[in-house]
């Protein structure tokens, strides 16, 4: 597939993504929803990408939402569907992925943008980012995951209040909430977050891959997370990344993890 609405990058490892609609605020239309589906799901599968950044072009946004022009005349079941097909393919995708991705807000993160946001592992924003769901000013409620994931991340009070205000919180708000984990200049945005994924990837891609799956399934209905930690834990046992992770320690030498 030849992208039109993403631009996606790798080097050593790293593959950015970046939605790339400024003049519409990089807002999600349905070809961009499924071009991220594509790109996420090609990093997924190609063993020289380690691990993925997600950011917006432009200086002004993230992602501005889902595109309202898309929506605006949809009925019921259209509505029921727009969200349970975006969840399935793209937000529930990212989250369940194999390598970790990272959001780097860099703008308005606002509906469908900070639900994206959100849905990747972890998040790191610029100091002029601005977050919010304001669904309910457009007479309706976040459907890519907000009501759920917003909660998980800031509790159950602070989710309730910004949803119901449809406000948005500045950077330095959201990290004191605990929904972006640092903040830095917009200059700095990629150079930082590039920096905390070479990091990441000095480790067991075998290991992070396991804990991706253990930290989920403490967010999942019906799951004993604590079981499924037991499983992923034993299950690294039998991996030559395990072998070598601990050998190296013992020989007091660097890694070399067969698996990355
Ligand atoms: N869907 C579709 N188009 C969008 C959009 C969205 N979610 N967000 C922004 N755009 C478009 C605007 O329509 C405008 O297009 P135009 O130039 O063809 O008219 C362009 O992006 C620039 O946006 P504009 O509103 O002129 O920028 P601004 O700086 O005045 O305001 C925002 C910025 C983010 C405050 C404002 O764009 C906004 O409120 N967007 C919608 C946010 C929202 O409700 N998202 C949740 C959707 S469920």
């Amino acid at each position: 597939m030849q992208y039109t609405n993403i631009i996606s990058t790798t080097v050593n490892g790293v593959n950015t993504i970046l939605i790339n609609r400024p003049k519409k605020l990089n807002a999600l239309n349905s070809d961009t929803i499924n071009e991220l589906q594509v790109a996420m799901s090609r990093a997924n599968e190609d063993k020289d990408i380690k691990i993925v950044i997600l950011s917006g072009s432009g200086e002004k946004a993230f992602v501005a939402g889902a595109d309202i022009s898309e929506f605006a005349d949809f009925d019921v079941e259209e509505g029921k569907y727009l969200a349970a097909d975006g969840q399935h393919k793209l937000f529930d995708f990212i989250e369940t992925l194999s390598i970790p991705v990272i959001a780097a807000v860099n703008g308005f993160a606002l509906g469908g943008g900070l639900e994206l946001a959100m849905a990747c592992h972890f998040r790191i924003a610029s100091d002029n980012a601005k977050m919010g769901l304001p669904e309910v000013s457009l007479g309706v409620i976040p459907g890519y995951g907000g009501t759920q994931r917003l909660p998980q991340l800031v509790g159950k009070g602070r989710a309730m209040e910004m949803i119901m205000t449809a406000n948005m919180i500045t950077a330095n708000e959201a990290r004191e909430y605990g929904l972006v984990n640092y903040v830095t200049t917009q200059e700095d945005l990629l150079s930082f977050t590039t920096k905390i994924a070479l990091r990441i990837i000095t480790n067991s891609s075998v290991a992070i891959t396991a804990a991706i799956k253990a930290i989920n399934a403490n967010f999942m209905d019906g799951i004993n997370g604590f079981n499924i930690e037991i499983n992923e834990f034993g299950n690294c046992f039998g991996t030559n990344d395990f072998k070598e992770g601990t050998q190296a320690f013992l020989q007091k030498r660097k890694a070399k993890f067969p698996g990355n």
